[in-house]
């Protein structure tokens, strides 16, 4: 007897393309993309709309959004079983986003750590798309009523704000959005910064703060060599008061899915050195396959618009159906 089929529950993320990703971005997000392929509904989105908070040269953030995408593959999602799309080509983010400023307060925005970090950071353009850059990401998550959010750890309160505001738009006009969940990877949700291992890794970081996926093997070595340890000399995970050897640590269990303190026992006796040069390897064991994949896309560009350009008319039909609801809901006269 044939089985009617469950619908699979939805997935979406996003990243923005803005510089090439680190290796926090891998761990904390990408990587987790590719496991959910197959048991998930799965759009994953290059965030472009987003990076213009900050000023953005055109011609490199046209390039990067490409590399990107390339990326996105050459870390294995099949474009028959994701949805990979540009943000910018599905015009309801936009509109969405319009409608649901509308119904989150000031108050909420002025209070996002992100915006605070971000305008103390460019304060020369402390632009109304910064302040309400929630608003839009909300807006990516709920025009797919998708039900889990791969993120990490740095997104939560964007998640909970977009939270927020599906309930407090349900609660107003009955049932608009599904209410998503946060999805966070058991180890490796906040990797750190290798020279201030109090924050967490980022590309907008000099150099030497982070590992981007494209880095030679030389130049991982060299990164983890310099990272910031402490002044003891045993190898012991505790975040609190050994943070940067703790980060190597995790790293490595991420990469290797060794539990720690599986890890911190066959390491017992060695040095901080024997860490770094573990890390790095595994580090540009892990990165390689990726980079020979992503030369190959890089080099296929009708290849990657035909991606791109069938991930929009996919994603855009999904984003239509909610924007028609909620805007029907409000009250707006049907076009
Ligand atoms: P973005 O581009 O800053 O980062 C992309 C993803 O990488 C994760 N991440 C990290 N995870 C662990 N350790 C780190 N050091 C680290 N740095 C970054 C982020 O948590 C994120 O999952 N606003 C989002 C993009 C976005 C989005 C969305 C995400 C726009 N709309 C809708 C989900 C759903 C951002 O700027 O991510």
């Amino acid at each position: 007897m044939e089985q009617t089929p469950v619908k699979k529950q939805r997935i979406l993320s996003g990243i923005q393309p803005t510089g090439t990703p680190t290796l926090g971005n891998y761990i904390g997000a990408m990587r987790n993309w590719k496991l959910l392929e197959d048991e998930y509904d799965c759009l994953y989105m290059i965030a472009d709309l987003h990076t213009i908070t900050v000023r953005q040269e055109p011609a490199k953030l046209r390039a990067q959004s490409m590399q990107l995408l390339a990326l996105l593959l050459a870390i294995g999602l099949d474009p028959e079983k994701n949805v990979l799309f540009f943000q910018s080509h599905v015009p309801q983010h936009a509109q969405m986003s319009w409608v649901l400023n509308c119904f989150t307060y000031m108050g909420e925005m002025s209070r996002m750590t992100q915006f605070k970090d971000k305008s103390a950071k460019h304060a020369d353009n402390i632009n109304c798309g910064l302040f309400t850059y929630p608003v839009l990401m909300a807006s990516d998550i709920l025009l797919y009523q998708a039900n889990l959010v791969p993120v990490g750890q740095d997104q939560t309160q964007h998640l909970e704000i977009c939270r927020d505001i599906a309930a407090r738009v349900n609660g107003l006009y009955g049932n608009v959005f599904t209410i998503p969940e946060g999805y966070y990877s058991k180890v490796g949700t906040r990797v750190r910064s290798l020279q201030d291992p109090k924050r967490k890794m980022s590309k907008s970081d000099p150099e030497d703060c982070f590992i981007s996926i494209l880095d030679t093997p030389d130049a991982i070595r060299r990164k983890y060599r310099r990272a910031v340890t402490d002044s003891e000399a045993e190898i012991r995970y505790d975040p609190e008061n050994k943070p940067g050897v703790s980060n190597l640590l995790s790293i490595l269990s991420a990469l290797t899915a060794e539990p720690i303190d599986a890890l911190t026992a066959s390491m017992a006796g060695k040095g901080y050195g024997d860490l770094k040069s573990t890390v790095a390897e595994a580090t540009v064991e892990t990165l390689a396959p990726i980079q020979a994949r992503f030369a190959q896309y890089m080099n296929d560009k009708a290849y990657l618009e035909s991606v791109y350009r069938r991930g929009a008319e996919q994603a855009g039909r999904l984003a239509e159906r909610t924007l028609q609801k909620c805007m029907k809901k409000i009250g707006f006269v049907a076009r």
